[in-house]
């Protein structure tokens, strides 16, 4: 139950931004909103110039009004912070609250989000508004949850003006206590850059050459922090005043400033946004998959909901498609399906000015009536009205892939042996999974690893030791691993663990890596079984493996390093640990990940044909099987043993159930 006021239904509605329109039109709002079943805004997101007009004048009578509209109406508020986008009278009066980029210069007011997370007076700023907004409306019976901010860091990644040059040196004083500590950890003794005094350091900005790697690791820690501070300073002001109402802010799925791992045991719920392209719908359908997966592993156990997505098109990128008729559908559903407990949009009503007045909305600038959109919105209405037995259940999930924010900052600096896209490396293996029906958790550094039989860790560069030393002891008590190139380089401060690659997992992957080849675009190796009966191609990295008491699966074809290990099984009393050398093509990786499957005994929820995305829902004892047709054909799709009731059309299945393209059946078994 991540909204209390909404127990029992799954979330649906969007962004209302009744501040860009005349009052006249709220009624009409509150009438199409019922009509499609929306049971939940966001208000107020971009809301503060018009709420604090200037220093010392306060102007909520119109906000009343519409918080007063929805509780009439039955639907409940996530009441916006509203601290997104500052006034331009308070940017006016401070100036230096404005972020400055690595190259010094100034960000200006005008767009969004033009403010320095270290800024004192933004701090204050917005701790006034937030105390106003939560002191005003903590009664009101409307209120449900609030949405806090907008989408920390997006568009302003990190800052480097004055305010946050000094907080960068506090947060490194608490970091390291001495100035000798932090030399250490920097490793400053390479190229002179040795530091006597805190007030000698600065923010990682443009430099002639590459910067110290652990200063510029340190910084992106350094800035999810910082925007970390604002949330939790709203957060305390929102509990003061209602301490029963949930808090949450947007997440912006697979973001790489910010260290959600660690965000998340700050929020109450987990919300996100979520855009894939219709143009690249395959691609699409996939990375909602895994940020859907991603957002629900965040607080285990506990749904999630998506916050903002398009009902039709966005116009951000340079093609704009609009969801074809039946998508926006599917993919609502597909976020309910992989642990969702809601889906929104951005936004409610088109708007007739700025820079999103081409964006889709449940209400087109046609209006409601003549509108595909707002049908589909309300028809997706009535489904997830007949979905609300799903909510708060919950998706057990045999399989992690593990996701580090810190490893991803460092892997992808510059100055490594060749490039690794970290998304890309670890999405390699949700996109199998994702084929295969596999449910997949992300995990953290700091998981429970023993809850899950197989453990993936895609290139995962920097490592503590704590993390190897747990992983080991999953693969002792029973669980099968598997690590792929360049993992196991560096510690927490960037240090390459000396005396053989894959550092202090060597003993549980029973190996140990001497050195890189990575491949440019276009060339690539071979892997052959050990027993020659296959060959498979693969590129973008090889490692020169020398094994210990790993056995040795598959070896190179080519190359001074040609019969040297590809792939290895170390096996223990319990579990198993893999080692894969490189990124072998499609049908290296089904024959990788047939064998790792095999031997943990993962399997498909159901063998389902291409296209079909199959998904299990459980709460006790209730269990929710979603079948989801991707493709344009209508297809048989054997149950098996699954027998039960389709909550959408109502009728019992069972044997081979037949969808339509693009349809879905959630059957409650
Ligand atoms: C999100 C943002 C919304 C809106 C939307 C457009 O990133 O939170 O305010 O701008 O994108 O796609």
């Amino acid at each position: 139950m991540i909204i209390p006021k909404l127990s029992g239904k799954l979330i649906f509605g969007g962004d209302y931004n009744p501040e860009q329109w005349p009052e006249y039109v709220w009624e009409e709002d509150m009438q199409l909103m019922k009509q499609a079943g929306v049971n939940l805004v966001s208000v107020a997101i971009f809301a503060w110039a018009k709420l604090q007009p200037s220093e010392d004048e306060w102007n909520f009578g119109w906000l009343d009004r519409i918080m007063d509209l929805l509780a009439a109406n039955d639907i409940h508020a996530c009441l916006a912070t509203a601290t997104a986008s500052p006034p331009a009278w308070l940017v006016h009066k401070h100036p230096k609250m404005l972020p400055v980029n690595s190259e010094g210069v100034t960000l200006y007011p005008g767009s969004r989000q033009h403010y320095s997370p270290s800024s004192a007076t933004y701090r204050e700023a917005a701790a006034r508004l937030v105390d106003k907004l939560a002191s005003h409306y903590k009664d009101h019976p409307a209120l449900a949850a609030w949405h806090i901010n907008n989408e920390y860091a997006c568009h302003m990644p990190e800052c480097h003006n004055e305010e946050s040059t000094i907080s960068f040196r506090e947060w490194l004083k608490r970091k390291y206590e001495s100035i000798y500590q932090l030399n250490e950890a920097w490793g400053t003794a390479f190229w002179s850059q040795v530091y006597s005094d805190w007030d000698e350091i600065f923010t990682p900005r443009l430099a002639p050459y590459c910067s110290n790697p652990t200063q510029k690791l340190d910084f992106k820690r350094f800035t999810s922090d910082a925007f970390l501070e604002l949330l939790l300073m709203e957060k305390a002001i929102l509990r003061k005043h209602t301490p029963d109402i949930p808090v949450t802010t947007n997440y912006v799925g697979f973001f790489k400033p910010l260290d959600y791992h660690r965000w998340s045991k700050e929020i109450d719920f987990t919300a996100w946004d979520s855009y894939p392209d219709p143009l690249t719908e395959s691609i699409g359908r996939q990375r909602h998959a895994a940020g859907n997966d991603m957002m629900r592993s965040l607080i285990p156990g506990t749904p999630f909901v998506l916050m903002e997505q398009t009902p039709s098109a966005i116009n951000g990128r340079e093609t704009n498609l609009p969801k074809r008729p039946g998508l926006m559908r599917l993919w609502s559903l597909a976020t309910i399906a992989r642990g969702g407990d809601g889906v929104m949009y951005f936004q409610w009503r088109a708007s007739k000015a700025g820079t999103e007045k081409f964006h889709g909305a449940v209400v087109q600038h046609v209006g409601a009536e003549r509108s595909r959109v707002y049908k589909e919105v309300a028809a997706l209405g009535e489904d997830l009205k007949k979905l609300a037995p799903v909510a708060d259940s919950a998706i057990k999930a045999d399989v992690g892939i593990l996701f580090d924010w810190h490893s991803w900052w460092s892997v992808e600096m510059d100055s490594k042996p060749g490039k690794i896209d970290y998304f890309e490396a670890c999405n390699q293996f949700h996109n199998w999974f994702y084929r295969n029906n596999i449910a997949v958790d992300y995990l953290s550094p700091d998981s429970d690893f023993g809850k899950y039989k197989l453990i993936v860790l895609p290139s995962l560069y920097m490592i503590s030791e704590a993390t190897a030393a747990a992983l080991e002891e999953f693969v002792r008590e029973g669980g099968v691993l598997l690590a792929s190139y360049f993992t196991g380089i560096v510690n927490e401060a960037d240090h390459v663990y000396l005396g053989g690659y894959t550092g202090p997992l060597k003993e549980t992957l029973g190996l140990w890596v001497e050195e890189w080849r990575p491949n440019a675009d276009g060339e690539g190796n071979r892997m052959l079984t050990a027993d020659g009966g296959v060959s498979f191609a693969c590129d973008h990295w090889a490692d020169v493996v020398h094994v210990d008491s790993a056995e040795i699966l598959a070896r190179f074809g080519q190359e001074y390093f040609a019969g040297q290990a590809a792939f290895t099984e170390n096996r223990f009393v319990g579990g198993k640990a893999f080692y894969l050398a490189t990124r072998p093509d499609k049908d290296g990786l089904e024959w990788v990940m047939h064998q790792l499957c095999r031997k943990a005994a993962v399997d498909a929820v159901l063998k389902a044909p291409h296209g079909v995305e199959v998904v299990l829902r459980q709460k006790g004892e209730k269990e929710f099987l979603f079948v989801l047709n991707h493709t344009d054909e209508t297809i048989s799709i054997d149950l098996e043993d699954y027998t039960g009731q389709d909550l959408l059309s109502g009728i019992h299945v069972a044997g081979i159930l037949s969808l339509d393209p693009l349809d879905v059946s959630v059957i409650q078994l």
